[in-house]
């Protein structure tokens, strides 16, 4: 997939959203940064993330999504939840939410935004489904949507790095 062309070339903005920023969102920010280090873009991509609800401001992961991080070798110990906010997709290359609901709150498909599982490679345009009210298994199914669509982002950010390169200072 093309991405939207950066907004000052060389370098790459991604904002990643659900509901609370305790499970989904945090775990695609981690995962995708640890991607992103692993292909040498970390200095040039910058990743974000946040939930249109506010309730859990401040707090770290919820611990089922730690845990599921933790035994997969990544480390969720430095995320806090913060809430979206609307000037994000203003602000950011690319918005891309976790469901249809977080892709209405944030005020529906525009250029900058769209589901974060447009770039599924497996299987494209989904939702990445709510583990809050479940068991462990829906941790784990996140985590695999999750670790195949970063690779799929990470290539794609590439390619739009290649075509839009910083400008000789
Ligand atoms: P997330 O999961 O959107 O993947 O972070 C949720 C976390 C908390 C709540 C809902 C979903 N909640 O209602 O508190």
């Amino acid at each position: 997939m093309r991405l939207p062309e950066p907004r000052t070339p060389g370098r790459y903005r991604i904002a990643l959203v659900c509901l609370g920023n305790i499970c989904r969102s945090p775990m695609a920010h981690v995962v995708l940064e640890s991607r992103l280090a692993d292909a040498g873009l970390d200095d040039r991509v910058e990743v974000e993330s946040s939930g249109t609800g506010g309730w859990h401001v401040g707090n770290p992961m919820d611990r089922r999504a730690a845990a599921t991080l933790s035994t997969a070798g990544y480390d969720p110990s430095r995320h806090r939840a913060q809430q979206y906010d609307a000037s994000w997709p203003a602000a950011y290359d690319l918005v891309l939410v976790m469901d249809e609901a977080n892709l209405a709150d944030v005020g529906g498909r525009a250029e900058r935004v769209g589901l974060f599982r447009d770039l599924d490679p497996v299987d494209p345009g989904g939702e990445v489904p709510d583990p809050y009210y479940g068991g462990a298994d829906g941790f784990e199914e996140v985590l695999a949507m999750v670790e195949r669509t970063s690779d799929a982002i990470v290539s794609a950010v590439g390619g739009a790095l290649e075509a839009a390169p910083e400008e000789p200072a």
